[in-house]
């Protein structure tokens, strides 16, 4: 018996290759699977059709859109996740749920292996083989990409040979992975840091509204409920947000940022609905989250979106972070405003049923509810330790 073996697929030049180049080199079965987390795709069926032309004995495509939006896209966002405060974790988000389906497949179809098409010098593989060793410790990971050591000319070369229906021409100089939260494109000329993003890189957020408008989004618990009043799942309000948001030009992002092997990589991303989200998100927390929860949640907050980049989404510590974020949202339930003009986005206004913005203690008109006179006594001891230091060790004193 062969051994069996399910490769996460992508109907790509390099996973199709490696259809092929595992069936001989290891002489294995393989199973392809390919996970609909939104991005754009060809055709599912075409997808399919190259997948047996490369050999698989199998060809499978599983719609996780949902199931990502709901239990890795809305964690997220409930923490406000950005790495290195930039960058929303598009493609680190998208990996474990990848994953997730296929251990499933592997189960299913009694595989004693599962694959993946990533290079040596990325996060992605990480990812992979992390979450696959924390899912099920007992599969084998291969990864026939980082081995083989073929250019890109080469593997076209061997898609020709071996009769494997791809489109990739060697004009492509893009590397390129999207999914519903987002995009992001590298290399090409953009390896110059200095280089400015060609505009041919720009797929989601091409400007093409000139008319100022207004957005409502309404948040459950943390999590976006509706877009204008219309109720919304979460899936729905990502997609809205996309096409509305995009459609002003707004959501790019152009960073070099700090792989997990070592590398500083200069990426280029649009996530227009990601940024929209989180901006709102984080804004509604302000009046709804208590000072030192939403000062200790801030804190937290790089440390979880870390966890995600370096492949850790299924591990104590992000497990445990949950558990305190998930806490932190029972009452992050309200309204955010944003005003959308071409290429900006900001917010104009917000409230909640639950909102810790009182006005009788905020105003500044004379019918307050403020206790004036209790703030004399407090300044006062709030500073005494500061006036004891001064006058005994005060190297800033200033003396007659
Ligand atoms: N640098 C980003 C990350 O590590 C994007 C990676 C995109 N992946 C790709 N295969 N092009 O999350």
């Amino acid at each position: 018996m062969p051994k069996r073996v399910v490769l996460a697929y992508s109907g790509g030049l390099d996973t199709s290759v490696a259809v092929r180049w595992m069936i001989e080199e290891l002489g294995v079965e393989v199973v392809c699977l390919a996970v609909d987390v939104g991005q754009a795709s060809d055709d599912w069926d075409v997808v399919r059709e190259r997948a047996r032309a490369a050999g698989a004995v199998e060809a499978i495509v599983v719609d996780a859109r949902q199931e990502f939006a709901e239990d890795f896209v809305a964690p997220a966002l409930k923490a406000n996740a950005m790495y290195e405060g930039r960058y929303p974790l598009v493609s680190a988000l998208s990996r474990p749920v990848i994953v997730k389906h296929l251990v499933e497949t592997a189960r299913y179809h009694g595989a004693d292996a599962v694959a993946h098409g990533c290079t040596g010098k990325g996060n992605d593989q990480v990812r992979f083989e992390v979450s696959t060793r924390a899912l099920a410790p007992d599969l084998e990971v291969i990864a026939p990409v980082r081995g083989w050591g073929m250019t890109r000319e080469e593997s076209i070369l061997y898609a020709y040979d071996h009769g494997i229906p791809i489109q990739a021409t060697k004009e492509k100089v893009y590397s390129i992975d999207d999914n519903l939260w987002g995009r992001a494109i590298e290399c090409g000329e953009m390896e110059d840091p200095w280089a400015v993003p060609p505009p041919g890189v720009w797929l989601l957020t091409e400007q093409t509204e000139s008319e100022p408008r207004d957005l409502v989004i309404g948040f459950e618990q943390g999590v976006p409920t509706s877009v204008d009043g219309e109720r919304l799942g979460m899936l729905e309000v990502i997609e809205r947000l996309n096409t509305v948001v995009g459609s002003y030009g707004w959501g790019r992002i152009d960073m070099v940022e700090n792989r997990r092997v070592g590398i500083k990589s200069r990426e280029t991303y649009e996530c227009p609905a990601a940024l929209a989200l989180i901006m709102a998100h984080k804004d509604l927390e302000s009046i709804c989250l208590e000072r030192d929860l939403d000062r200790e949640k801030s804190r937290t907050e790089p440390r979880y979106a870390e966890l995600i980049y370096d492949g850790l989404w299924f591990s104590p510590l992000k497990q445990a972070f949950d558990a305190f974020i998930d806490s932190s949202q029972e009452f992050v339930t309200g309204e955010v405003r944003l005003r959308l003009s071409p290429g900006s986005a900001a917010i104009t206004g917000r409230r909640s049923e639950h909102s810790l913005y009182d006005y009788g203690l905020a105003t500044y008109d004379a019918a307050d509810s403020f206790r004036h006179e209790d703030s004399a006594g407090f300044v006062r001891l709030w500073g005494l330790g500061i006036e004891t230091w001064a006058a005994r060790q005060g190297t800033d004193r200033i003396r007659d």
